[in-house]
C-alpha cells in the first residue's frame, strides 16, 4: 500500500478520540434544549413500543384463556393497542425531523467554520496540502460528521433507552426468566467486539481510498485541457481505473463484513426466542408462568435483540465520524503562521478620498527568506522605494522576485530582517489594512462566479459602479467589457474561461484600480496581452501608476524602461541597481538582457 495510506491507517491514539468528540459536542452544546426535547420524544415511542405486548399479554391470560370468554374488554384493549401505536408514530415522527433538523444545523455551522478557517491559513498551508483532499474535507467529511448527531445519538438514545425499558419490563413481568434471557448479552457484546476491528479496517480503508479517487478526479478535471494536448487520456484514464478498482473492492469488503455481521446476529436473535420459548414453554407446562407472560417475553426479546443490533451497527457511523472529526479537528487545528498583531497599528483614512493615510515608502530590511528553513530563497534583500516611485525587478526565471513580492503581502513572513512600509513593520498592521493598502497583480488571474462588475470590485458594495467603470478605463478594459453580452452585469464562470487570457489580465488590472491600493504590485502581468493590448495598457501604465508607490515585474523591458529604479535578481540576491541608463552603461548583467531581448522581444510585435 501506499504510504499516502499511512496516515489514514494509523491507530485514532485515544487522546485524538476523545478530543476529536469533545469538539463535535461543542457545536450541539447550544442544541441541548432541543436535544432534551427528542429524548421526552423518543421515550414516548419507547413506551409505546414497551406497553404493546404487555397488551396482548393481558388479553391472552385475563379475557382469552377463561372459561366464559367476554368480548367487550378485548375490543376496548384493541383500542388501546391502536390508541398507543398512533401515539408512538407521531412521536417517532417528531422525533426523527427533530433530530435531523438539529444535526443539519450542526453540520451547516462545522461547514462553515471550517471553510472560513481554511481561507484565513496562510499559504503555506496550502503549499503543503492538496486541494482535492481538502475538498473531501468539507464535503464528505462534514456529511460523515452529521451522521454523529442524526444517526448515532439518535441510535445511542433511542436503543440505549429501549434496551433498558425492555429489561425493566422483562424483570417486572417475571425476573428468573428475565434474569436468564440476560445470559445472551455477553456473547452479543463479545460477537460485536469481534467484528468492531474487521469493520473498522475495512471502512478505513475505503474511506481513504475514495479521498484518492476524488482527488485525482478534481485534479485531473481542473487539468483537462493538458491532458488532452498531450494525448494522457489513456494513461490518466488507467490511473483512474485502478483507483477506482481499489474504492470498488474496498467497497465491496466492508459490505461483505457487515452484512456477515447482521446476519450472525439474526440468528443469534432466532436462537434466543428458541431458547426463550423452550424454557418458557417448560415453565408453562409446569405452571410457574401464564402463556401471556411467554408471549410478551418471546415479543421482548425481539424488542430487546433489535436495539442492540442496531447499536453495534452505529459502531460503523461512530468510527466513521471519528475519522471525519479528526480530519476536520486537524484541519481546524491548524494555527494560521501568519498571525495578525495583538494590537495593530490603527491607520487613518483621508478625508479626501477615503484611502489610507500612507505614503508608500516600501522597505526590506536585510531580508533572508526560505519557503523550507533548508534552502533560503532570498537573501540580505535591502533597498528602499520612495513613496510613489515606478520601480521595476528584472531576473532569470526562479530567481526571486515572485517571493520577495509574496512577503511583501504577507503570504509568507520573513526568516530574517523585516519588512515596513512607511517605517512600520508590515506584521504590525491588521491583513485587513495590509492587504487594502498593497494590490497584486499576477500572472494568473482568479475570478470568482458573478458579474464582471462583482469582480472588479470583489464583491465590496461601498465601491459604487461609477469608480469601478472609471478603473476599468484607465485599466484599459473598459472597451472589450462594454463589447460583452452584458457589459458590467455580465456573468463570469470562475475559471473565466468565457474570456481570454488578455481581456482577463485587463480585468485583474482593473481590479487592482478599483480597489485603489497606496502600493500595486504587477508580477508579469503583461506577458499575456498582444501587443495592441500591451499599449494601450503601457500608456495607462503612467496613469495607473500616478499617486501610488508601484512595483514592476516584468520580462519584457519595454515595460520598466521608464522606470525610477530597477532591481536586478539573481539567484536570491540583488546583484545591480540604477535606472534603465545607468545599468546599460555598467555594461553588467542588465546590458546583457537588453541586448538579448531588444531586437526580438521589445520591438517586434507577437
Ligand atoms: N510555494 C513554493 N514553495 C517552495 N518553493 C518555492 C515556492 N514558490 C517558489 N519557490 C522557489 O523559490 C524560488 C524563487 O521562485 P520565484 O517564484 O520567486 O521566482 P521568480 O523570480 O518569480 O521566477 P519567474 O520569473 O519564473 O516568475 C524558486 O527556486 C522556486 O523553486
Ligand atoms: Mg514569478
Amino acid at each position: 500500500m501506499a504510504s499516502a495510506d499511512f496516515e489514514e491507517k494509523r491507530e485514532i491514539a485515544m487522546s485524538d478520540s476523545a478530543s476529536a468528540m469533545r469538539r463535535l459536542i461543542a457545536y450541539a452544546r447550544p442544541h441541548l434544549k432541543e436535544f432534551l426535547v427528542v429524548v421526552a420524544l423518543v421515550i414516548v415511542y419507547i413506551l409505546t413500543q414497551v406497553i404493546q405486548p404487555w397488551l396482548v399479554k393481558i388479553v391472552i391470560d385475563k379475557d382469552l384463556i377463561v372459561k366464559h370468554p367476554v368480548l367487550q374488554p378485548i375490543i376496548a384493549i384493541g383500542f388501546a393497542y391502536l390508541a398507543i401505536n398512533i401515539v408512538g408514530l407521531f412521536a417517532n415522527f417528531m422525533q426523527n425531523r427533530r433530530l435531523q433538523w438539529i444535526g443539519q444545523r450542526i453540520v451547516r455551522n462545522i461547514r462553515n467554520d471550517l471553510f472560513q478557517h481554511i481561507e484565513s491559513l496562510s499559504m503555506r498551508f496550502f503549499d503543503t496540502h492538496e486541494t482535492g483532499r481538502l475538498i473531501t474535507n468539507v464535503s464528505s467529511d462534514t456529511n460523515v460528521v452529521s451522521m454523529f448527531f442524526t444517526n448515532f445519538l439518535l441510535s445511542v438514545i433511542q436503543d440505549g433507552l429501549s434496551i433498558v425499558m425492555v429489561m425493566g419490563a422483562m424483570l417486572l413481568l417475571d425476573w428468573k426468566l428475565a434474569l436468564m434471557s440476560f445470559v445472551v448479552i455477553p456473547v452479543i457484546v463479545l460477537i460485536s467486539v469481534l467484528f468492531r476491528n474487521k469493520l473498522r479496517e475495512s471502512y478505513r480503508f475505503t474511506r481513504s481510498q475514495f479521498s484518492r479517487l476524488i482527488g485525482y478526479t478534481a485534479e485531473n478535471l481542473g487539468g483537462m485541457r493538458i491532458t488532452q494536448i498531450f494525448h494522457q487520456e489513456a494513461k490518466q484514464f488507467d490511473q483512474h481505473t485502478e483507483l477506482n478498482q481499489r474504492y470498488t473492492k474496498g467497497n465491496i469488503s466492508e459490505y461483505q463484513w457487515s452484512v456477515l455481521f447482521n446476519r450472525t446476529f439474526d440468528t443469534l436473535g432466532n436462537l434466543s426466542v428458541a431458547l426463550m420459548v423452550w424454557l418458557g414453554g417448560m415453565a408453562v407446562v409446569h405452571r410457574s408462568i401464564e402463556i401471556g407472560v411467554l408471549y410478551a417475553f418471546t415479543s421482548y426479546i425481539r424488542q430487546f435483540f433489535n436495539p442492540i443490533n442496531s447499536l453495534t451497527q452505529q459502531w460503523n457511523t461512530l468510527q466513521s465520524s471519528m475519522i471525519s472529526a479528526e480530519r476536520i479537528g486537524g484541519v481546524l487545528l491548524t494555527k494560521n503562521e501568519i498571525p495578525d498583531p495583538v494590537e495593530p497599528v490603527v491607520l487613518h483614512r483621508r478625508v479626501a478620498d477615503g484611502q489610507f493615510d500612507v505614503e508608500g515608502r516600501v522597505r526590506f530590511d536585510h531580508v533572508t527568506f526560505g519557503y523550507s528553513p533548508e534552502k533560503m530563497v532570498l537573501q540580505e534583500i535591502d533597498f528602499t522605494v520612495e513613496p510613489q516611485s515606478f520601480v521595476g525587478f528584472v531576473g532569470e526565471t526562479g530567481a526571486g522576485k515572485s517571493t520577495l513580492m509574496g512577503l511583501l503581502t504577507r503570504f509568507y513572513d520573513v526568516n530574517q530582517g523585516s519588512i515596513s512600509i512607511d517605517g512600520i513593520d508590515i506584521r504590525r498592521f491588521s491583513q485587513q489594512d495590509l492587504h487594502r493598502l498593497i494590490a497584486i497583480v499576477q500572472q494568473e488571474v482568479n475570478l470568482f462566479s458573478g458579474t464582471v462588475a462583482d469582480n472588479l470590485r470583489l464583491f465590496r458594495s461601498e465601491i459604487s459602479d461609477r469608480a469601478v467603470q472609471q478603473a476599468a478605463e484607465i485599466a484599459g478594459a473598459d472597451e472589450f467589457i462594454r463589447a460583452l453580452p452584458g457589459g458590467y452585469q455580465s456573468w463570469l464562470t470562475a475559471k473565466g474561461a468565457n474570456l481570454s487570457l488578455g481581456q482577463r489580465q485587463l480585468l485583474a488590472f482593473a481590479r487592482a484600480l478599483t480597489l485603489n491600493p497606496r502600493i500595486l504590485i504587477l508580477d508579469e502581468a503583461t506577458a499575456s496581452l498582444d501587443s495592441h493590448t500591451e499599449m494601450i495598457l503601457q500608456q495607462g501604465l503612467t496613469r495607473i501608476a500616478e499617486g501610488r508607490t508601484t512595483l514592476v515585474i516584468a520580462h519584457r523591458l519595454s515595460t520598466i524602461r521608464q522606470a525610477d529604479m530597477i532591481y536586478v535578481m539573481d539567484h536570491g540576491r540583488i546583484v545591480e541597481r540604477g535606472n534603465h541608463r545607468d545599468l546599460v552603461a555598467q555594461q553588467g548583467y542588465y546590458a546583457e538582457l537588453v541586448r538579448k531581448s531588444s531586437p526580438t522581444t521589445v520591438e517586434d510585435a507577437e
